[in-house]
């Protein structure tokens, strides 16, 4: 069975699509096979794989496809007519050496969306807990129609708590928080430990009534249990010191400010939850990877469509740099973050 992972944070602009997506290729050039999904109304993962021309030609309706060939495709009929509608997969750009990558692209329409989705209504009464496990039908059918089955699932969120963001968290088995190094990080994680037991209770709370009346379905048992997969540290500076690496003094102290808001706000609220372990044995307080500032390269990978880990091949775009190819130490640090990319996904396949 596909495992489910979201990347999420409430906190806006700390890499958590650029991420999913550099992670999703070194899973795939690992052999595995990935589907996206992009949970995302600001539908940047979806720009980042397909190009823009392409994603933009998707939202576009056609008689053959009157939702589109996005998300929304399925999501609309779903939630307007109760009919299960149409899933579409397609190749990224860039794709992989080894395995499969798909995404399910994502749609401006995520914003409405998000407002039809009702806590109160859906999942506390119980009545419409499946509208809040949309990722996992999506997948499902993803998997049914093209004859595959994934080993991984990766969505991308909104930096937010809306309902899109509870549903993909009820879909998940792991979630990994990016944070960067600024003062709100250590806030965000704090947040959400608040925020994911109070989720948690909910859907209890509705699981409960709808088993009364659906004792045997087969699906909702299992929805519900986020796991906390690790928090990745995002765009430090680094310096060196007789040769060997080190992040600078202020990104140093955020390291450490994130670091103690895991250990003492995020892992004893999520570890009071009681009807899963919500912290597995192996994570830990320390970040599962550490991803240094890209600086132009992080747009640059994202305008070309080209992940990280092949983006020496390519040429820097013009408009971001007025040079024709990329300096030394800029592919040096390309290889040391596909290594550490690399390395993420080897952590994923070995623990979740
Ligand atoms: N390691 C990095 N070094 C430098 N820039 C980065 C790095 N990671 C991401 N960025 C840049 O930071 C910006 C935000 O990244 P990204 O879109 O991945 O964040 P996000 O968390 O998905 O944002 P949002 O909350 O809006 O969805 C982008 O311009 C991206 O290119
Ligand atoms: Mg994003």
């Amino acid at each position: 069975m596909a495992k489910t992972i979201s990347v999420f944070n409430n906190k806006g602009g700390v890499g958590k699509t650029t991420i999913i997506w550099n992670l999703a290729t070194s899973l795939a050039d690992q052999g595995k096979k990935v589907l996206l999904i992009d949970f995302d109304a600001q539908c940047n993962l979806s720009i980042a794989c397909l190009g823009k021309d392409q994603f933009a030609a998707l939202l576009q309706p056609t008689p053959a496809n009157p939702f589109g060939q996005t998300v929304k495709a399925f999501a609309l009929p779903y939630i307007q007519q109760n009919k299960i509608g149409d899933v579409h997969v397609f190749f990224p750009k860039s794709r992989p050496g080894n395995g499969e990558l798909h995404i399910v692209p994502g749609d401006f329409w995520l914003n409405t969306f998000s407002d039809i989705l009702n806590v109160g209504t859906d999942v506390i009464s119980g009545s419409g807990l499946y509208r809040f496990i949309l990722p996992h039908l999506i997948s499902d059918l993803a998997q049914e129609k093209n004859n595959i089955e994934y080993d991984y699932v990766l969505i991308d969120l909104p930096p937010s708590f809306n309902t899109l963001v509870r549903s993909a968290l009820y879909c998940s088995d792991y979630f990994l928080v990016p944070c960067t190094p600024d003062m709100f990080s250590a806030y965000c994680v704090g947040l959400i430990g608040e925020m994911l037991p109070d989720f948690v209770a909910d859907w209890e709370q509705g699981k409960a009534r709808y088993l009364k009346t659906n004792p045997t379905d087969p699906v909702i048992p299992f929805k519900g249990v986020p796991k906390f997969g690790g928090w990745i540290f995002n765009g430090f500076d680094t310096r060196r010191v007789k040769g060997v690496k080190h992040e600078v003094g202020a990104d140093a102290a955020h390291h450490i400010e994130i670091v103690d808001a895991i250990r003492d706000s995020m892992i004893p609220s999520l570890g009071a939850i009681t009807s899963y372990q919500a912290i597995p044995p192996f994570v830990g307080v320390e970040p599962v990877a550490k991803i240094e500032d890209l600086n132009v390269m992080a747009p640059d990978s994202i305008i070309q469509n080209i992940p990280i880990k092949y983006l020496d091949q390519s040429s820097p775009t013009r408009t971001l740099r007025n040079r024709h190819s990329w300096a030394p130490n800029q592919i040096d640090l390309m290889r040391e973050t596909a290594v550490e990319y690399d390395r993420l996904a080897q952590y994923i396949v070995k623990n979740f």
